[in-house]
């Protein structure tokens, strides 16, 4: 897989210039969802670089990361003329990270990409390292490819603008850099006032985190080994996340993977030994902010069915990444029904819900 280079941003304007001067094209595209059109298409598209782009709308939010916004793209590029030489800018948070970048890597077998995102989930996870894709038959992410972007450019000014909420979602994912790479890290997360944003603390923390998943998806950028460190959370996350929107009560992807966290650093205790204070620390910093996902018994086997279609799983077994210390990853770590019904259980008593 080609490198990708990422730019943590000081002039967007000259650090766009320079990525779309690196891909020689004949069209320029533009994708953006209906709020990125709003509130973040002002801030470049009068830059003379993005002059020519041809602006592609598509709806906000994950009900539209289906194959019917997949198609709209692939119509609008044809209907507008691209070609296999043509460019196209993905600015938006995730889903459009995901889906443009899906859409890219398949018209015409594959035109280059950009990616601007401007969320903080994006910044940290989605838009680098290449996974592209969309949802399908209820499934999230569950046909796509991987096809990194040619640049990702990192601007932290559109986090201003950025709800509460979605900065704890995308936080998460930064808190899991934190415990697969090193104590002073995960500890400096720990410490962050999230009450009081210092957005120039953040951005440091933000390229910290960036360089973290960069150098785990060089080693492996097709998830055969060590990438799979990202999936921290995200076995039972999933499956919380896949709960909550079939009881319709969807949560933030972050917030699921928080809670996900919990269950699996239990998981790691019980199982490798991942140190109990530093448990205890980060559920409760998980527990002061992200609140908890409340479920009862009956729903177990609905949760643990989920984690059946976990992309990590082999020959019907549920696999972890686990932590035998923050920075000691444990790939492939199998775990029984009654071990993830117990995970479930301490969930429940220890967040108190
Ligand atoms: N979001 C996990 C990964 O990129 O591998």
């Amino acid at each position: 897989m080609n490198k990708q280079e990422i730019i943590i941003c000081h002039n967007l304007n000259e650090n766009l210039a320079q990525a779309i001067d690196r891909c020689p094209h004949d069209k320029l595209f533009v994708l953006v969802d209906e709020c990125t059109r709003q509130l973040c298409l002002p801030l470049i598209e009068h830059f003379t670089c993005m002059k020519e782009a041809i602006t592609i709308c598509i709806g906000a939010g994950d009900i539209h990361k289906n194959v019917e916004t997949l198609v709209h793209v692939w119509t609008e590029l044809g209907n507008n003329g691209a070609t296999r030489h043509s460019l196209m800018v993905n600015l938006g948070g995730g889903m459009v990270t995901d889906l443009g970048g899906f859409a890219a890597s398949t018209f015409k077998r594959g035109i280059k990409y950009i990616n601007i995102p401007t969320t903080l989930l994006a910044m940290v996870d989605a838009s680098v390292g290449g996974k592209t894709g969309i949802n399908f038959n209820g499934l999230k992410n569950e046909i796509g490819v991987f096809s990194p972007a040619e640049s990702v450019l990192i601007d932290t000014e559109f986090l201003k603008s950025l709800d509460k909420n979605n900065i704890l979602s995308g936080y998460a994912e930064m808190l899991k850099h934190g415990l697969i790479s090193t104590t002073e890290h995960w500890a400096e997360l720990l410490k962050f006032d999230m009450n009081e944003i210092d957005y120039k603390a953040l951005q440091a923390l933000v390229a910290k985190s960036v360089q973290i998943k960069e150098n785990i998806v060089e080693q492996d950028p097709f998830e055969k080994g060590i990438r799979k460190a990202l999936n921290l959370g995200h076995t039972v996350g999933h499956a919380f996340e896949s709960l909550a929107l079939e009881m319709n009560r969807p949560v933030l992807h972050g917030y699921a993977v928080a809670w996900g966290i919990v269950c699996e650093l239990y998981f790691s205790h019980l199982k490798v030994g991942f140190p109990k204070d530093k448990l205890r620390q980060t559920l409760q910093f998980i527990k002061e902010h992200y609140g908890c996902f409340v479920f009862d018994c009956k729903q177990y086997d609905r949760l643990y069915e989920f984690m059946t279609h976990d992309k990590k799983n082999n020959a019907g077994i549920i696999n972890f990444t686990l932590m035998g210390e923050v920075g000691d990853i444990r790939i492939n770590q199998a775990a029984t029904k009654e071990e993830i019904m117990d995970m479930l259980d301490f969930y429940r008593e220890s967040m108190g819900c």
